[in-house]
């Protein structure tokens, strides 16, 4: 491992974009499909990974959402995301705000409580084995309808004290934000935070509206934002997060090669940017091999990656205390660094 893995590793980070079941590696694919005796498409680990070549954001979608569909029963979900919890740790996570779609399974008959019992319960777990906190963050997928959304909020109704925000993920182009400004708008009424997927593949003009028409405390991805300077002015000027996936962007084509990832010009442009794995089993990478990717193609610094990392605690629904706590840890690491 070189040095700069090492920096990268001891770093104290979250992580704000990952989607639970964007983390189902292959092998557990064949080890819940067997245990469920639900059939897969796939005969073998190599045949899963050699589907995983995307042109584009649906691609993927296509094969994330038939994957989710050996996940069956609340130790599926604890499992799930108990590894996710226990590689997170090896990357030097500390705080993780995990994504998840209740809609996919819901609407092939999984129960709601099965789906957020079985992560409530990983969650609990990883805190005691990793002193890691994390929390959940509920998006409604925007190909289905606003009415779609309303039904999962209330489904969710019993367990919302125990969910930090709100999200809005799955196909983004032709589903644009204000089609869901009525559900966020009911979500914030009971107290949840608010992030939607933006710019990653839409335009500039749906980042605008998950400000001004969703209120979003948060922007996952935000790329496209890049390309109107009024909106970066704005994005900059409120301090306003941006959940950056490099891996992600990479495989969804949103980039054509990593040493064209934006991610430093978006750090000189003022922007909150933070880095995340997004999908880690679909991507390619874990969210230290997303810092590792930019720092290697982007020849970042020390400091410019400890500038990321103090943004995914500056950006996390975390109590004040918790963050000021956090970026005191990474204060104390910088104060240690010999170059
Ligand atoms: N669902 C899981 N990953 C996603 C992404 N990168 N964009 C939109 N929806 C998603
Ligand atoms: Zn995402």
């Amino acid at each position: 491992m070189s040095s700069m893995d090492d920096f990268i590793i001891g770093l104290p980070k979250a992580e704000l974009h990952i989607h639970i079941e964007g983390s189902l590696e292959p092998e557990q694919m064949f080890a819940f499909a067997a245990r469920n005796e639900v059939a897969i498409p796939y005969a073998s680990v190599e045949e899963v990974r050699a589907a995983y070549a995307f042109g584009n954001l649906q691609d993927f979608l296509d094969i994330y959402y038939a994957g989710a569909q050996v996940l069956q029963t609340r130790q599926d979900f604890h499992d799930l995301a108990t590894a996710y919890f226990d590689r997170a740790a090896q990357d030097g996570v500390v705080h993780a705000e995990i994504m998840f779609d209740p809609q996919t399974h819901m609407e092939r008959g999984i129960a709601f409580a099965v789906v957020i019992e079985g992560l409530l319960s990983a969650i609990a777990q990883a805190q005691g084995r990793h002193g890691m906190s994390s929390s959940l963050i509920l998006c409604f997928l925007r190909h289905l309808s606003e009415a779609d959304a309303f039904a999962a909020l209330e489904a969710a109704g019993p367990w919302l004290d125990r969910i930090s925000a709100i999200g809005l993920d799955s196909s983004e182009v032709g589903h644009p934000p204000e089609k869901f400004a009525r559900v966020f708008a009911a979500a914030a009424g009971h107290g949840l935070r608010l992030v939607a997927h933006a710019g990653e593949e839409g335009p500039p003009d749906y980042v605008w509206q998950a400000l001004d028409g969703l209120h979003v405390d948060r922007i996952d991805h935000g790329n496209r934002a890049l390309e109107d300077d009024t909106l970066v002015s704005r994005l900059a000027a409120e301090g306003m997060t941006l959940t950056v996936c490099p891996l992600s962007n990479l495989k969804l084509c949103v980039i054509d090669a990593i040493g064209d990832h934006p991610i430093d010009r978006m750090l000189d442009l003022g922007l909150r940017v933070t880095v995340n794995s997004d999908d880690p089993a679909y991507f390619g990478g874990y969210v230290a091999d997303n810092y590792r990717a930019v720092a290697e193609a982007r020849k970042l610094s020390k400091a410019q990656i400890a500038t990321l990392a103090r943004n995914s605690f500056t950006g996390a629904f975390l109590p004040e205390e918790a963050i000021a706590a956090h970026l005191a840890r990474i204060d104390a690491y910088m104060a240690g660094q010999t170059d």
